[in-house]
């Protein structure tokens, strides 16, 4: 049983397999607690002369008699049926709940994930995030399967096996019953070491997995430098770690079971030797009283044992609902408004203002992009130029709404950036980033990306656009190619244009291109700028590049440096008017003669 504020509500949304399981596991423990009562009788009839009577009636076949062989084994066989159905019941229950809470915790937690801001993953080890989804969805999703079952089987099965040892022999009852508390108390104490270590080692695990996923997407750097030997030493210390929190934990582990086997062999002798001296002394005391009494005790066991293990399960999913619990609980920082349930997103034509904007990422404080104050029109083609760490993907970024901005710092059409819902901009913009992500998809779906309403043609269109038609048709399965994970079975500059075809796809008011015409050669770069040209024509477009010749004949080039604008105009203005543009021009002119 688990309590918080994001689990109450599976108990009311699946109150039916919550209270099926109880009612069928309560069935089932009372169900075994009537085989040692049965049992015990016929013994006590075979082994008490002063039952001779009962022992005489015994092989009549009268069901309704309590003494009769009938009467036993009928109540044996209903016993033993729902004790059999009773327990398939139950386990369709209670698994059946674990699996739906696992679901719908996991989607909570995915859904959670994709609304956090994107400077939430700056700060995260995607090991760390990854074990909410593992181990700690496991451990909490124990706490309805396992949890429950040794909740009910501990209390309820141990009560009553309790008041039926009392109701034989209260004196034999003490002696078996004290050990068995202690046993309780020793479970609870170690079950709290048991539960610091396990999450030592859940950490241990993490640092561990974390190191390997890292390595294995920076496999070729890792070769390349060779680098094997260095880090299979880093890996040895965090395996050797994890080894160490798990023996650690082990340790306690074996302990408590250790004790536990102890205190049980003691108590079943302790029975039989009193028992033994009871049956000798006490007539009313026989050896199916005997057998009964001890057939309560086994009952016991199980109960005991339950209670220890449930201590243990409790703690460690309340520790990982802990940590899952600081992660639903983190606030997406982005001040946003809701899009207003119209059918189709409205449009942006695309003219841009930015007035005395500054900017500073969330978890820095230098500004990144200082004063700029600028009036970008619609359809304006717009070039941006610097160095490198100057803000150019900076720049472009703050417009897709992944940052709080100031009221009254940048306008779209004229109204606020704050006044329009995230979606709604993003929706209006095509993005292509410069680090060109792609999934490990087929490429078709990597350039849809989930967009239904779009046709082959559209596709194809898109890819010409980014002049990647022609080789995605040379790849024998085509646009069925799959595409390796993050993108690595192409090279750099298809993959930056298979993220162009993304962002044109849709053919949006507002186009960004960071860096998508860097790493493709001459020819391909001067057929996409005229594709630009031609398609996007009449619709805002910013092509961020490292290249003058990416960029020298747009409408407007911005050249920044160090988060200022340092100039703005057309080529020809900027080579009279700025002198880090004519150097950016003059370098490359000597890069181009020197290739
Ligand atoms: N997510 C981030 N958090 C904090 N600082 C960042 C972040 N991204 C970039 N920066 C910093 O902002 C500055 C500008 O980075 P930006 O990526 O805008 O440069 P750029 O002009 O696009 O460079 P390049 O030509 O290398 O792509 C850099 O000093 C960088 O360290
Ligand atoms: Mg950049």
């Amino acid at each position: 049983m688990l309590f918080g504020k994001y689990v109450n509500k599976f108990y009311l949304k699946y109150w039916y397999h919550f209270v099926g399981g109880i009612i069928f596991l309560v069935l089932v423990d009372i169900g075994q607690l009537y085989i040692p009562s049965l049992i015990g009788n016929v013994l006590s009839i075979f082994s008490n002369p002063d039952r001779a009577s009962d022992l005489s009636y015994f092989w009549t076949a009268d069901v309704s008699n309590v003494n009769s062989y009938a009467y036993f084994l009928t109540s044996l066989a209903t016993v033993g049926l729902v004790i059999f159905v009773g327990r398939f019941i139950w386990r369709v229950f209670i698994n059946n709940l674990g699996v739906r809470v696992e679901r719908d915790f996991r989607s909570m937690l995915f859904k959670h994930a994709l609304e956090l801001d994107v400077t939430y993953y700056n700060n995260q080890k995607t090991g760390a995030l990854m074990s909410y989804f593992n181990n700690d969805l496991e451990a909490i999703k124990s706490a309805f399967t396992e949890g429950i079952i040794f909740l009910i089987d501990g209390f309820v099965l141990g009560t009553l096996a309790i008041i039926k040892l009392f109701q034989i022999d209260w004196k034999l009852a003490l002696i078996s019953v004290i050990p068995l508390a202690l046993m309780g108390i020793c479970a609870g104490l170690i079950g709290k070491g048991i539960s610091k270590r396990y999450k030592n080692q859940l950490n241990a695990f993490e640092k561990m997995s974390d190191f390997s996923q890292e390595n294995f997407s920076g496999i070729s750097v890792i070769k390349a430098f060779v680098r094997e030997g260095h880090q299979m030493r880093v890996f040895a210390k965090h395996n050797k770690k994890n080894k160490d929190t798990n023996m650690e934990y082990l340790k306690l582990s074996i302990a408590l079971d250790t004790i536990i086997d102890l205190l049980i062999y003691t108590v079943l002798i302790a029975i039989f030797l009193g028992g033994g001296y009871f049956a000798i002394y006490q007539p009313s005391f026989d050896i199916g009283t005997l057998t009964e009494f001890s057939g309560y005790f086994d009952s016991l066991i199980w109960p005991m044992i339950a209670i220890a293990y449930l201590i243990n399960i409790v703690s460690q999913s309340y520790a990982s609902l802990k940590k899952v619990n600081e992660f639903l609980d983190a606030k997406v920082m982005l001040k946003d408004i809701p899009v207003e349930k119209a059918k189709e997103l409205p449009a942006i034509s695309g003219d841009i203002i930015f007035k005395d904007f500054n900017f500073h990422y969330p978890d820095g404080d230098t500004h990144v992009l200082k004063n700029i104050n600028l009036h970008i029109k619609a359809g304006e083609n717009i070039g941006i130029v610097g160095k490198t760490g100057s803000g150019k993907s900076t720049f472009v970024k703050v417009l897709l709404k992944i940052y709080n901005i100031e009221n009254g710092k940048i306008f779209f059409d004229g109204k606020d950036i704050n006044e329009w819902p995230s979606k709604v901009i993003r929706d209006n913009i095509g993005y292509a980033a410069q680090n060109a992500f792609l999934f490990s998809d087929l490429i078709e779906n990597n350039i849809t990306f989930g967009r239904t309403n779009v046709t082959e043609q559209d596709i194809i269109n898109a890819a010409d656009f980014a002049s990647i038609d022609g080789a995605i048709r040379r790849f024998k399965d085509g646009y069925q190619t799959i595409v390796g994970e993050k993108g690595t079975t192409l090279s750099g500059g298809q993959r930056q244009r298979i993220a162009m075809a993304r962002a044109v796809i849709k053919n949006p008011p507002i186009l960004i291109l960071d860096d998508s015409v860097s790493a493709v050669d001459s020819e391909t770069e001067a057929t996409i700028l005229r594709n630009i040209k031609q398609l996007r024509k009449n619709k805002t477009t910013f092509i961020v590049s490292s290249r003058i010749s990416s960029i020298q004949n747009a409408d407007h080039i911005i050249v920044m440096n160090d988060g200022q604008i340092v100039g703005y105009g057309t080529h020809d203005q900027l080579m009279e008017s700025c002198q880090l543009y004519r150097i950016l021009v003059e370098y490359q002119a000597l890069e181009a003669e020197a290739a």
